[in-house]
């Protein structure tokens, strides 16, 4: 029998103690054994806490699972694009764009990547006070809209921005999680929750139109592609679907490496013997000129001060799956229908798996000794077949970037600012990110 977490109460089950503060109840609830019961008044959930179990469930297992309700209800946003639909209509999805993300294509995007953060920083002035969170979700839009799309959303970047607050406003309203059908009341969050999706659906469908008709694009972009995919039978894909698979794209290609980066730069203001060593490392490859994709092998420490911020702040920090029929887990029955939940908040700082698991230590990932950790001890882009289409192109951004903006300024945070954490479909830090920018 699978034992219950802490802090149970009659009728809000573990509710109250997950709205007081989610972290610290799902860190204790880890801590119950390899595999918990939570239960809030809209969720009854197994907590699974043991990376083994991960790799059942996401790859020995996976035909048993489907994503979980969160992501049921996220097509409400998304429709039925790559991150949310199931079955022959993902796969095939998944197979059409896959090519926009092989190595070499990736390869290709580094130059945008970077000549798009070089505009950015240099209109940085010294002294300046900047939300850099802000700053990297509109540079990473810019990137994926020019990468994948050929198009400029600069002028779309503010719109794109409001509309994408007023929907995540209501993953993190915590009534939603404790009071059943709350959501489909017309409360003010819900309002604007309704016109943030009609929103990012006018701009994917004006995108999807401009590009049917050649305004925009290059003609070999990936929404080109789609564009152009024909089933066995010569049908195209329909408008519907282009506008959830861009909106995807764009929403998923962006704002978790924002939050990434974002991050990565609290730890190095923080940190700044890890932040001289960078430097250091910056001064000996590039000696003062811009990054390329042939620097990314000698760029070491940058990568390992990048995957280590994802290590303690996961931008995806936690993953759900659904049991679609009665089946084992770690010696336990599971019905059908009970929603799994991951937490790579949790796994990430698991002292079983990561030593002194707290302390930023990029050089944790140097040499061979992490090759042996559980591949479900450290997973920021999740796993299985599922896993991060993103990966390859994300892990060559965050490096491009971080080189290119510690390359070009010194970013610092109040010592007294506090950073609180959001736990939306991303973990957001609220109210941004506050930064002093001097240049070097
Ligand atoms: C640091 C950056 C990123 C992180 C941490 C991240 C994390 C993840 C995770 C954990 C999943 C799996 C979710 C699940 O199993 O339920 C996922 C899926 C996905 N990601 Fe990323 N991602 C990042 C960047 C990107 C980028 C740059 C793109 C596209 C340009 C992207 C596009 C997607 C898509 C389309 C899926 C769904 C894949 C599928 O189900 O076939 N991601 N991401």
């Amino acid at each position: 029998m699978i034992p219950f977490a802490r802090g149970r109460l009659p009728v809000v089950g573990h509710f109250a103690a997950y709205a007081r503060d989610s972290f610290a109840f799902l860190e204790e609830a880890s801590r119950v054994g390899p595999m918990a019961r939570i239960e809030f008044p809209v969720l009854k959930a197994v907590l699974v806490n043991d990376p083994d179990l991960v790799e059942d469930i996401f790859i020995t297992q996976h035909r048993h699972f489907s994503k979980d309700m969160f992501a049921r209800d996220l097509k409400r946003v998304l429709g039925e694009g790559l991150l949310t639909s199931e079955g022959d209509l993902w796969r095939r999805q998944r197979r059409l764009a896959q090519p926009a993300f092989h190595r070499e294509r990736i390869a290709g995007y580094a130059d945008a990547m970077v000549s798009a953060t070089e505009a950015t920083v240099d209109a940085f002035r010294h002294g300046e006070r900047r939300d850099l969170h802000a700053d990297l979700m509109k540079l990473t839009l810019q990137i994926v809209g020019r990468t994948l799309f050929g198009v400029d959303t600069h002028a779309l970047a503010d719109e794109i921005g409001e509309a994408l607050e007023a929907v995540l406003a209501r993953y993190v309203d915590p009534i939603a999680m404790g009071v059943p059908h709350w959501d489909k009341l017309p409360t003010p969050l819900n309002r604007r929750f309704v016109a943030g999706v009609a929103q990012l659906d006018r701009i994917m469908r004006d995108l999807v139109r401009s590009h049917r008709a050649g305004k925009t694009g290059n003609g070999h972009d990936l929404l080109s592609m789609l564009i152009a995919a024909r089933d066995e039978d010569g049908t195209g894909m329909s408008d519907d679907q282009l506008r959830d698979e861009t909106l995807t794209l764009i929403l998923a290609g962006h704002e978790t490496t924002a939050i990434a980066l974002t991050f990565t730069f609290l730890l190095l203001a923080r940190h700044p013997d890890v932040r001289a060593k960078l430097e250091a490392e910056l001064a000996e490859v590039l000696g003062g000129r811009s990054p390329t994709h042939a620097d990314l092998p000698r760029l070491a420490y940058a990568e390992q001060v990048f995957k280590e911020a994802m290590r303690l702040y996961p931008p995806a920090w936690s993953t759900g799956r659904e049991a679609v029929t009665d089946v084992v887990v770690g010696g336990e029955p599971i019905e059908k229908g009970t929603q799994l939940w991951v937490v790579q908040w949790n796994l990430h700082r698991d002292p079983r798996f990561h030593r002194d698991p707290l302390v930023f230590d990029p050089s944790r990932w140097a040499g061979d000794a992490h090759k042996k950790l559980h591949r479900f001890a450290y997973w920021p882009f999740g796993g299985g077949p599922r896993m991060c289409i993103g990966h390859g192109f994300a892990m060559m951004e965050g490096v491009l970037l971080l080189s290119t903006i510690a390359q070009r300024v010194r970013l610092s945070i109040d010592p007294g600012h506090q950073v609180e954490l959001v736990p939306s479909v991303t973990l957001r830090p609220k109210g941004g990110l506050p930064v002093k920018a001097e240049r070097r």
